[in-house]
């Protein structure tokens, strides 16, 4: 049901735990199954690149494989690239998920945005395609498109 990549993620979650004094946080969860994600980023000012980024997650176990791949694909990227970090990119990166799990894969592309979302806020800076982060994705889920 699982690819080998997602269950490696699951069982071997990479950059898991939190960054002291971080650029930007942003949690995100879904009220319908009750997961809840943090995301953390270390961002160099003057590059834009995130230098680190770490992540908890309280959820499924696809919900934990999406994060451990997101933290991993925005690493090293500029905040420009990071916003291409789309779920369908993690999921690519993943192998894919099966149906019923894509809406996991949300979870981490929110989070990701509102962590960009609390940076751009501290910094007072606009970071273009970037749109108000939802603190709770069950409520737009029927939009989406997957
Ligand atoms: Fe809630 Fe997977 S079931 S994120």
């Amino acid at each position: 049901m699982y690819s080998e990549k997602v269950m490696d993620h699951f069982q071997n979650p990479r950059n898991v735990g939190e960054i002291e004094g971080a650029s930007g946080v942003g949690t995100v969860g879904n009220a319908k199954c009750g997961d809840i994600m943090r995301i953390y980023l270390d961002i160099d000012d003057e590059t834009r690149v995130i230098k680190d980024c770490k992540f908890k997650t309280f959820g499924c176990g696809a919900a934990v494989a999406t994060s451990s791949m997101a933290t991993e694909l925005v690493i090293g990227k500029t905040i420009e690239e990071a916003m291409k970090v789309t779920n369908k990119a993690v999921m690519e990166a993943l192998d894919g998920l099966p149906p019923v799990k894509v809406h996991c894969s949300l979870l981490a592309e929110e989070a990701i945005h509102s962590a960009l979302w609390d940076y751009a806020e501290k910094k007072g800076i606009q970071i273009e395609g970037l749109e108000k982060p939802k603190s709770d994705i069950s409520e737009h889920e029927e939009d989406e498109e997957y």
